[in-house]
């Protein structure tokens, strides 16, 4: 049996198997251990240098997309919450991501200006090119432009000619490496907030992660290092620039990360979980309504200034219960696979000792923490009294649940529910 990757928050590795029967069960790609085959791909883009206001290359740059209201140059001022939606400027960056895509429709659905910052080649390995992510983003400005680069994104921000009034950020490393973590949950949410701030931003909604309050993984670090800054510059906001204020949303586990079983077990083959199967669970969200409570985070006062974990409605759903759903709904006998959890602490330990000595496979090393993680871990909210995870203690939000989704999937397929480039996230 060689051990593979899967998707979290799930039921975390996928499999290579091979019964004794010589039954043979392929799961996933061998992710986090590609690296040992190949070199690691890292993809570079070339992002143009925006100029000032009025230099074609800017005019080229900064794009307003189809079926859009001109975006409303106003005084910002830290009462924007008192303005109409129209005369409202949102920043989004992170809009490409699977649920910045969403933030952004719904943002616009609701009247704002919504400012789209995106990258020339954006999606899953970059395989969207400019006119793919105008239509996608349809309804906001866009800005393309590099968030990994606050001198870029202001250059590109000021070419817009317009203040902000609240920025949203959908940031997230699209493999979970350790440096990319870094780079992009950290460094360029950062750079978001501080080009945020310059252009008047007085509220910044950051799309974090429940998960965060066990944090054990680089990116959940990242993320940490950023919400304590967030707070912070909250709490230290200078006569100079208008009070900052902050939502910090933690979602429990989304769709596309429950989803990676449903084609394999529609082919007649076993769902796969670790342990029992009841070793972790989740009250999956869906993109549209986690959109929907991100929105509603840009104008309620009740959810300013705090930390908002959310999962989609009912009950927490164990790997075990996400099975029996998807083969009832196939109208399929349930067929199981259970692995023991120690199979992915014998793989950790060997990817951790081999990083000792090929410092090039921290990633692989890492890639398997996350999937060991999302295996045992529930994504809930954790009991402070008893340390441990509550369904109930989890609220609640929207009205899309995971067996209607099931359901879509097993009749529409897989479109849009991609992982990213590690099928991890
Ligand atoms: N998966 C889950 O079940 C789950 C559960 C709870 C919370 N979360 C959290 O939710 C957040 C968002 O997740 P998601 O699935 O929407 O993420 P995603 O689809 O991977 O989107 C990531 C976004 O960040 C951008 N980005 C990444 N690297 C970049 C770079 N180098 N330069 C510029 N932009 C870059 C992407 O732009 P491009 O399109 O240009 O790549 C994209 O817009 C993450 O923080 C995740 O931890 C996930």
């Amino acid at each position: 049996m060689s051990l593979v990757f899967l998707p979290p928050p799930s039921n975390a590795l996928h499999f290579h198997y091979h019964t004794s029967n010589n039954n043979h069960l392929l799961l996933h790609l061998p992710s986090f251990i590609s690296p040992l085959l190949n070199a690691p791909q890292t993809h570079h883009y070339h992002y143009p240098r925006l100029r000032r206001p009025t230099t074609p290359n800017l005019i080229h740059s900064i794009i307003k997309a189809s079926n859009q209201s001109p975006a409303t140059t106003t005084t910002t001022t830290s009462s924007f919450r008192n303005k109409s939606p129209k005369d409202i400027n949102i920043l989004v960056v992170g809009s490409t991501g699977y649920i910045g895509r969403f933030v952004v429709r719904e943002l616009s659905a609701r009247g704002f200006n919504v400012v789209s910052v995106a990258r020339e080649r954006s999606g899953i390995r970059g395989r969207n090119d400019r006119e793919k992510t105008l239509r996608d983003l349809s309804g906001s400005t866009v800005c393309f432009s590099d968030v990994t680069d606050a001198e870029a994104l202001d250059r590109s921000l000021a070419g817009l000619g317009l203040p902000i009034d609240a920025a949203v950020c959908c940031l997230a490393s699209r493999n979970g490496g350790i440096k990319d973590s870094w780079n992009i949950d950290y460094a360029a949410t950062k750079n978001s907030l501080t080009v945020a701030r310059r252009f008047g931003a007085s509220h910044f909604v950051l799309l974090s992660a429940i998960c965060v309050q066990k944090p054990v993984l680089q990116f959940q670090r990242a993320k940490l290092k950023f919400e304590a800054e967030l707070i912070s510059s909250s709490s230290s906001s200078s006569s100079s620039s208008p009070p900052l204020t902050y939502s910090i949303v933690r979602p429990t586990a989304f769709f596309k990360s429950l989803a990676g079983q449903v084609d394999l077990v529609k082919d007649g083959k076993p769902y796969v979980m670790f342990g029992d199967g009841k070793l972790c669970a989740c009250k999956p969200i869906s993109e549209e309504d986690l959109a929907k409570f991100i929105a509603d985070c840009v104008l309620d006062e009740d959810k300013m200034n705090k930390i908002l974990p959310v999962g989609g409605p009912g009950k927490a759903l164990t790997p075990l219960e996400q099975g029996e759903m998807l083969f009832r709904l196939l109208g399929k006998k349930p067929k199981f696979l259970k692995v023991p959890i120690g199979v992915m602490d014998f793989a950790i330990a060997l990817l951790d000792s081999l990083t000792k000595v090929f410092p090039a496979l921290e990633d692989a090393a890492e890639f398997g923490k996350i999937g060991r993680y999302y295996a045992a871990e529930s994504m809930l909210l954790l009991d402070p009294q008893t340390g441990e995870y509550s369904s109930e203690m989890t609220p609640s939000y929207g009205t899309d649940t995971l067996e209607d989704f099931f359901q879509r999937v097993i009749k529409e397929g897989m479109a849009g529910q991609e992982l990213g480039e590690q099928t991890i996230f």
